[in-house]
């Protein structure tokens, strides 16, 4: 199918690794620092393999989303400097740019064993249409592709797809490790299987939760997704974040929505009760209510969190799942007062027995500011690669890597005179 990192001879090569350093950042004074270094320690292994085998490393991602142009507040040299404290005793250095002259000369000189980061990819608007010359230019300063950027396989582009066309190219370890953990989840989980789903942005979810119908147990469903569901229900849910409903672009998605109600109340569980906030005097207070009395009410309300009665409800499902897929918070988690939905939930998953993934740069927020990360079984650090994944889309980036076979065995012949 595909070559992983152990497939290839890789000693003293040049070897150009695609990571996933789409880090939050935050900015002291004037400096920017990574907030989470999740997505870089997921990166060690492969590095550190990679310096076993004596190579020179150069490190390439796209971090934010800069548009084609160049962002000072998009830079990775922040991730540079983490990179440094992890990775003391090797010669780590960050170039403010990924392609060009000054690039080719630096990475000509290296020598093995030194890690270089380049600059955001994203700086180049080439990079999202996968263009090939921005991608020759990239695989011409290295000997191999390695693609430990799981997640971002969702994304067709230079860096990503592009690139494997020049160069032998395999996956690395972190990559082998998301593929085959989903897969099974996804082929062959222990049941009960339930899936939970919140937050926002329903384009990436509905595909989900329309492809586990038939393998999941119980499908709960919180946050702005659940209100969306209600709303198509015919319940007053108040404003949504997000207009997408009305977009015609999103027709598709209003079908699938349609399509997905008859199964409410048997696999898909929607919330019955909801935290609400109301103005008394000066002040705002949060209030619980019914979602079976919500169109009664005098509106214009907002739900932000789901209620005592769901959070039982959703518990006693998660207790008696085998495995647990969780993506997206409840409500509004930020919010102090916003936020026991989100927590209870967290606390019934790394309670149950199950064997828990969970995935999304929020529902990971959530573990990790309820302290709860080290009783999931598997955080995923992607968010969109992860969703696609399970729903059966295919990811262009593991698509491309599938095609290499031939490439390597020829290079391995012409380049080492011996098979791989
Ligand atoms: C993520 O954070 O899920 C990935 O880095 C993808 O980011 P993107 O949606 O900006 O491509």
């Amino acid at each position: 199918m595909y070559k992983t990192i152990k497939d290839i001879d890789l000693k003293n090569k040049k070897v150009i690794l695609r990571v996933a350093y789409d880090v939050p950042l935050k900015k002291n004074g004037n400096e920017w620092t990574v907030v989470d270094d999740s997505r870089i320690k997921i990166s060690i292994p492969t590095i550190e393999y990679l310096l076993e085998q004596n190579c020179k490393i150069i490190l390439v991602s796209y971090l934010g989303r800069p548009n084609g142009k160049i962002v000072g507040d998009l830079r990775l040299k922040p991730v540079a400097k983490k990179l440094k404290q992890i990775f003391k005793k090797e010669k780590v250095s960050y170039l403010e740019d990924c392609i060009g002259k000054k690039v080719e000369n630096t990475i000509k000189d290296m020598k093995s064993n030194e890690i270089i980061l380049l600059e955001n990819t994203r700086f180049y608007p080439e990079e999202e249409k996968n263009d090939l010359k921005f991608a020759k230019k990239l695989a011409d300063l290295g000997e191999i592709f390695i693609n430990d950027a799981f997640a971002q396989s969702h994304r067709d582009y230079a860096s990503t797809v592009g690139i494997t066309k020049f160069l032998p190219s395999a996956m690395g370890l972190n990559f082998e490790k998301e593929i085959k953990i989903l897969t099974k989840i996804k082929t062959n989980p222990k049941k009960p299987l339930v899936i939970i789903i919140g937050g926002v942005k329903m384009d990436s979810k509905i595909d989900v939760i329309k492809n586990f119908l038939k393998q999941a147990d119980l499908i709960l469903i919180g946050g702005v997704i659940g209100l969306i569901f209600l709303k198509e229900l015919g319940y007053k849910v108040g404003e949504l974040p997000g207009s997408f409903l009305n977009s015609q672009t999103n027709d598709t998605i209003k079908k699938m929505l349609v399509e997905l109600l008859p199964f409410v109340g048997e696999k898909i569980i929607l919330p019955i009760d909801g935290v609400i906030e109301k103005t008394i005097g000066l002040k705002k207070q949060s209030k619980e209510i019914d979602i079976a009395f919500l169109n009664s009410y005098n509106l214009p309300i907002s739900i932000l969190d789901i209620g005592r009665q769901t959070i039982d409800l959703f518990s006693q499902y998660i207790q008696k799942a085998k495995t647990i897929i969780w993506n997206g918070p409840m409500g509004l988690f930020e919010k102090e007062k916003f936020s026991q939905g989100t927590k209870k939930i967290a606390q019934a998953i790394a309670n149950s027995k199950a064997y828990s993934i969970i995935g999304g740069g929020d529902t990971e927020e959530a573990i990790n500011k309820f302290n709860l990360n080290k009783k999931i079984s598997h955080v995923c650090v992607a968010g969109g690669a992860m969703l696609e994944f399970l729903a059966d889309k295919k990811l262009p980036a593991l698509e491309a890597l599938k095609n290499q076979n031939a490439k390597i065995s020829a290079y391995g012949r012409s380049a080492e005179g011996r098979k791989m």
